[in-house]
């Protein structure tokens, strides 16, 4: 997609399509003034007529319009005027372009940025243009024969600015949403790919691939044999039960000089959670190859960072692994030793997450980080708990924990905040190790975290708990992207 800036009046641009904004109650907006002037009152007309009521997201196409440049007019209510907040934006925008991407039109311009949105500037109005292209327009169609979706048509989206000051921050904001899109794609393509085809060694060879396209990026790959020697028992126990080899992926973005302390991103990458010994019931089992969605958003958030080579260093840990049962598996009530020399009882081989991330957070400490943050589908307890509308966040730093409320807000992809208090972690005692795996049923996302947290003392750290978040469910069944947005907005503003 190529995207342009251009601030004019909706009356002057030619394109295929115009898309305006329109109010309930009959009201236009600044664009749909324009037009409406331009084409002898046509929008007025169809506004009086009742044939668009302006609600959010409704939508009618005019035609065959004559006196403006553009060949077509597409109207987008926006609910009521006075009201036209950032989410109703969002859902103006996802309503016009989910309908634009089936469409056979090759160019259009998008008004709605010269509206008036509550809490969007013109960087983020089009920031969240860009960005809800990508969304609406996503297809993921490797995996069919035919293509029955049929490919999206449109290549070029021009982002109307106000005026000729508020275009500079608004190609900003489509630089910045361009490559966040780009960056959820590659998230969404990973995630949704199935564990037959993305298995450890597919996620190390597109780590691979990633660094090759930027020279900031660079990728190491430790094998399970490099991982025996740093003394890595935890993650190793994990993968015990696969034919398929553990990878222990290393990204290291460097964009700003060698003595900034990085950001360090921890993602899950279990390409496929059977629960192991402790085997899962079948029903919806097939939802586990979404188990590396934590690393997924990890690629997501390197593409967007190798797309707008920001001045930062960042470096990106993905454990990855099967979780299989098998005669080589690992058993309830196994001991291991974790890289940080805690020894863990394994009471049930199906909460594995926590068991590959504590390696890779020992291992993170090598970085003198600024901050560490590890995003995993972690626990069933988390979705029940906020649902898909919100991540989980917990962590030891109030401070952190702050910048990341705060990045999720402003970006869209909202966490919230659950307690981390120490009395929690009383329930991974274990009778036979230094710690129990599992914390029995009460407050199950709080004990995932305790356990990361022996593994965290003295380090600037949060955790992203993504299990309601990540995928969507149901007939919509796919991968959604998040938490891209969330980390490049922290990353950024950090
Ligand atoms: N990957 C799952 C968590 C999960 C569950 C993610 C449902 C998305 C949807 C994780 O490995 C797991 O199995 N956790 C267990 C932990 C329990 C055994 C303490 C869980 O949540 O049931
Ligand atoms: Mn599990
Ligand atoms: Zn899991």
């Amino acid at each position: 997609m190529h995207f342009e800036v251009k601030s004019a009046k909706a009356s002057e641009l030619s394109s295929d399509v115009a898309i305006v904004a329109v109010f309930e109650n009959n009201e236009m907006g600044n664009a749909a003034k324009s037009l409406d002037k331009a084409t002898g009152g046509i929008i007025s007309d169809v506004l009086k007529r009742g044939d668009i009521k302006g609600r959010t997201g409704d939508l009618l196409l005019l035609t065959r319009t004559t006196g403006a440049n553009c060949d077509r007019i597409l109207l987008v209510g926006g609910g009521k005027h006075k009201e036209f907040s950032r989410q109703n934006y969002r859902k103006a925008l996802q309503a016009a372009f989910s309908w634009l991407a089936g469409k056979p039109y090759k160019s259009a311009a998008c008004y709605l940025t010269q509206e008036h949105i509550g809490s969007a500037d013109a960087f983020r109005s089009a920031r969240i243009a860009a960005e809800v292209w990508h969304q609406a327009s996503y297809r993921f169609t490797q995996m069919k024969s035919k293509d029955e979706s049929g490919p999206v048509v449109l290549t070029k989206l021009t982002v109307a600015a106000r005026d000729a000051k508020t275009a500079a921050a608004a190609r900003k904001g489509v630089a910045q949403g361009d490559a966040l899109g780009k960056g959820m794609k590659l998230s969404r393509d990973l995630a949704n790919l199935p564990a037959n085809v993305c298995t450890p060694t597919y996620l190390a060879n597109q780590a691979r691939a990633l660094a090759k396209s930027t020279r900031h990026l660079t990728c190491k790959v430790l094998s399970e044999a490099e991982m025996r020697k740093l003394g890595m028992g935890s993650l190793l126990s994990v993968t015990a039960g696969s034919v398929e080899p553990a990878q222990f992926i290393i990204l290291e973005y460097k964009g700003a000089a060698a003595g900034k302390a990085p950001t360090v991103l921890v993602g899950k990458g279990i390409t496929f959670d059977t629960g192991g010994i402790s085997l899962k019931p079948p029903a919806a089992m097939d939802e586990m190859k979404f188990d590396m969605s934590g690393a997924a958003s990890v690629f997501g958030t390197f593409k967007a960072l190798a797309e707008l080579q920001p001045k930062l260093n960042v470096i990106g840990l993905i454990p990855t692994c099967e979780n299989m049962p098998g005669g080589t598996a690992t058993k309830p009530g196994d001991i291991v030793k974790s890289m940080s020399g805690l020894t863990i009882e394994i009471l049930n081989t199906d909460a594995e997450g926590r068991l590959i991330l504590c390696d890779a957070l020992t291992y993170a400490r090598r970085y003198k980080p600024a901050a560490v943050i590890d995003v995993a589908t972690l626990t069933g307890a988390c979705v029940i708990a906020l649902g898909k509308h919100f991540t989980g966040l917990l962590s030891t730093s109030d401070s952190l924990a702050k910048a990341l409320e705060k990045a999720g807000d402003n970006s869209d992809d909202r966490a919230w905040r659950l307690p981390l208090t120490p009395e929690y972690a009383e329930q991974l005692k274990s009778n036979f190790a230094d710690v129990a795996n599992i914390g029995g049923r009460e407050a199950g996302t709080i004990t995932a975290a305790s356990f990361l947290a022996k593994f965290t003392t003295d380090m600037n750290w949060a955790h992203l708990d993504i299990a309601g978040t990540a995928y969507q469910t149901g007939a919509a069944k796919g991968s959604s992207g998040r938490p891209v947005p969330l980390l490049l907005e922290f990353l950024l503003n950090s």
